[in-house]
């Protein structure tokens, strides 16, 4: 009988499609996905209407993007960190940074090379991994501070690594690397001649003091990185899906290599929108920052009023609480129990945890605090229930 490939037995149903069928059927309130449940700026939404009515740019893109993206990209990283990227060969546009990331994967490690991945990671990693036929090797962020064992970072690496994912501002913690660690990184991978594919998409999601230092600007780093974004998370145009990979020339072209066969080209019109909205003044980032930081003032007084602890988020929209005071069992009974009983939805921490290593998260789950003021008020409301 015809059935799927080995490759892909054990992807199950992705968690936030299993969560928000939950949350619909029980009318909770929805802090599962990382999607914003506002709109984007509106000046970047009538960008996207007049390219497409602009009768220019409704068929194929160029396969690595459109020459505005790609400069916009360019002036971007020149404008917040000082890089120098060649628009011509220095970056391919991608389906986002999803798509980004498994087009350098798959241009830039041969099968049966290893790749560190930091768990807990964004769920798309490993299956990534898996499909480019390499190895994933893990290394733990440890609660309930999730920062990285500096013998187990060391101890990941072998001659057979060629590659680690990085991802800061960090999903699911909410951790921002130091450079203190960043550093010990960077040099791990120098000695060992080991490419960082560096996922930066909450860049601009930062809560003071926290600083956002791409793994690219470090000394002798940006010729062995390649950085990845996108704009849904900093415009909340997740449904556009359009991201980005810049870096070394000999790196893009790997990456370059496999997108013209993965997607080939990116939507059109939302290009042209996205080029616009990196370029937007130093007010619209501020005022970002600042729409996040009440989110998140309003998402840790919920967490207070409900006697959940939780490590204070440095950047992203994301906050991991633990629920052991308040129930015993694993963080996917804990998830059905918000949902059904409190009517508050957030995701269990196993999906970002390969199955031998779930331990280190018991106890934990997820909020996306992606949302609006209100219904983050309506949350804090709720979740007064498990207090008493
Ligand atoms: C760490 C991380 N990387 C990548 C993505 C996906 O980005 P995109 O929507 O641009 O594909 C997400 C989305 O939640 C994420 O959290």
């Amino acid at each position: 009988m015809s059935t799927f490939a080995h490759r892909v037995e054990t992807f199950g149903t992705t968690i936030f499609t299993e969560i928000n069928t939950l949350a619909q059927r029980y009318g909770a309130l929805n802090l599962g996905q990382g999607k914003p449940d506002f709109d984007a700026p509106h000046d970047v939404i009538t960008h996207l209407v007049q390219a497409a009515q602009a009768g220019l740019y409704n068929q194929y893109a160029p396969g690595a993007g459109t020459v505005a993206l790609r400069q916009a990209v360019v002036d971007h990283a020149a404008r917040f960190y000082q890089l120098d990227i060649n628009p011509q060969n220095g970056v391919v546009v991608t389906a986002g940074a999803t798509e980004g990331i498994f087009s350098a994967l798959l241009g830039l490690v041969d099968p049966g090379d290893e790749v560190i991945v930091i768990e807990p990671y964004f769920d798309s990693y490993v299956p990534n991994i898996i499909m480019a036929n390499a190895i994933p090797v893990y290394v733990p962020l440890h609660p309930p501070t999730w920062t990285f064992d500096t013998d187990e970072l060391r101890s990941a690496f072998s001659k057979k690594t060629r590659a680690l994912l990085l991802n800061s501002p960090h999903n699911p913690t909410g951790r921002v690397f130091s450079r203190r660690e960043l550093a010990l990184i960077a040099q791990l991978c120098i000695e060992h001649d080991v490419t960082v594919i560096a996922d930066e998409v909450y860049e601009h999601l930062l809560f003071a003091p926290a600083q956002h230092i791409p793994m690219a600007t470090l000394p002798g780093m940006f010729e062995r990185t390649v950085t990845v974004s996108s704009g849904g998370k900093s415009f909340s145009t997740t449904g556009w899906k359009v991201g980005w990979v810049y870096g070394p020339p000999e790196l893009v072209e790997g990456v370059a290599r496999a997108h013209q066969f993965v997607t080939f080209a990116v939507h059109h019109p939302s290009q042209q929108a996205i080029a616009y909205a990196l370029g937007l003044p130093e007010t619209y980032y501020e005022a970002y920052q600042a729409m996040y930081h009440t989110k998140r003032e309003l998402m840790l007084c919920a967490l207070e009023s409900s006697g959940l602890q939780y490590c204070i988020p440095e950047g992203a929209f994301y906050v991991l609480a633990d629920y052991t005071s308040v129930f015993s069992g694993t963080s996917m009974e804990f998830t059905n129990y918000l949902i059904k009983e409190v009517g508050v939805a957030c995701i269990p921490v196993e999906p970002f945890y390969t199955p031998q290593h779930v331990d280190i998260g018991y106890g934990y789950i997820r909020f996306a605090f992606c949302k609006s003021d209100e219904l983050l008020r309506q949350t804090q409301e709720r979740l007064l229930k498990l207090h008493k």
